[in-house]
């Protein structure tokens, strides 16, 4: 489904950004994958077959400058870039009432600003060049629902409205859609508040759980021109708990 392709994929190294980095491999695209976590960034890469299709690049999503640096490396190394899935995010599991300034920050940081630069920096190369592409970001069913964490529900909502409107600044060349998935089994969904998973799960109308390759699915299918009619959508992934 993505052959000749290739995509950027940022918090590719663990949960959900690994699987999508695989599944994107299988369909036949090369990767470029960002993380902070440089290690784990490696272990990806010695893990997977085809070592020439997988670029790893560690950085902080938060980071202009590193950011800027990255697009640099971009346009030198892979001019012919299509797809971007701004994925890298963080969960401080807290309520409102405790959280400090230097948190709201940080959540806000990576979970808002790190897809405003990255959407901004692609969308400048595709839109200079007339080419086109497709960009994918992660929202989250508390971005639609609310969230024990306030500052986390904030930040997946303002994907959901930075979707929209870069769907209208970047068209006709970029088609931006984005996925809001309920509770998906990986390191940062081990952290919700036990009583918070009950309520998802009491919600569902399905009670088969949400792996990381399922939303992975969602997303190839998303960056693939199986999805050319779809763009400024919003794709829930929520075994149909909170129906809208
Ligand atoms: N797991 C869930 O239940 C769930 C549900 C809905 C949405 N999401 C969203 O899916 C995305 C992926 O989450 P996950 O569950 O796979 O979590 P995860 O913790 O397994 O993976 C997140 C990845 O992002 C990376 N990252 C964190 N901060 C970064 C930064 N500043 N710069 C670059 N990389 C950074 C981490 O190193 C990690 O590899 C997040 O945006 C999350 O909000 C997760």
């Amino acid at each position: 489904m993505l052959k000749n392709r290739k995509v950027i994929v940022t918090g590719a190294a663990s949960g959900i950004g690994k699987e999508i980095v695989k599944k994107c491999l299988d369909e036949g695209a090369s990767v470029i994958a960002c993380d902070i976590n440089k290690q784990a960034l490696q272990e990806l890469k010695r893990a997977t077959n085809d070592q020439c299709v997988l670029h790893t690049y560690p950085l902080d999503v938060s980071n202009y400058k590193e950011v800027a640096k990255f697009f640099v490396y971009v346009e030198t190394e892979h001019c012919n870039v299509d797809s971007l899935v701004n994925n890298a995010g963080i969960y401080l599991a807290k309520n409102i009432l405790d959280y400090q300034v230097v948190d709201v920050d940080q959540v806000l940081d990576i979970n808002v600003k790190g897809y405003i630069y990255f959407s901004q920096m692609f969308g400048k190369k595709l839109l200079h060049s007339q080419c086109n592409g497709v960009i994918v970001n992660m929202s989250s069913v508390s971005g639609i629902e609310g969230s024990s964490d306030a500052i986390y529900g904030v930040s997946k909502a303002a994907i959901l409205g930075l979707t929209k409107s870069c769907a209208k600044n970047f068209s006709p060349y970029i088609r931006v859609n984005t996925v809001a998935p309920t509770m998906v089994d990986t390191p940062l969904m081990h952290t919700i508040p036990n009583w918070r998973k009950k309520e998802y799960l009491s919600d569902q109308l399905i009670d088969t759980p949400v792996m990381p390759e399922d939303v992975a699915e969602t997303v190839v299918f998303l960056l693939s021109d199986k999805s050319k009619h779809y763009t400024g959508a919003t794709f829930d992934i929520n075994n149909g708990g909170y129906l809208r």
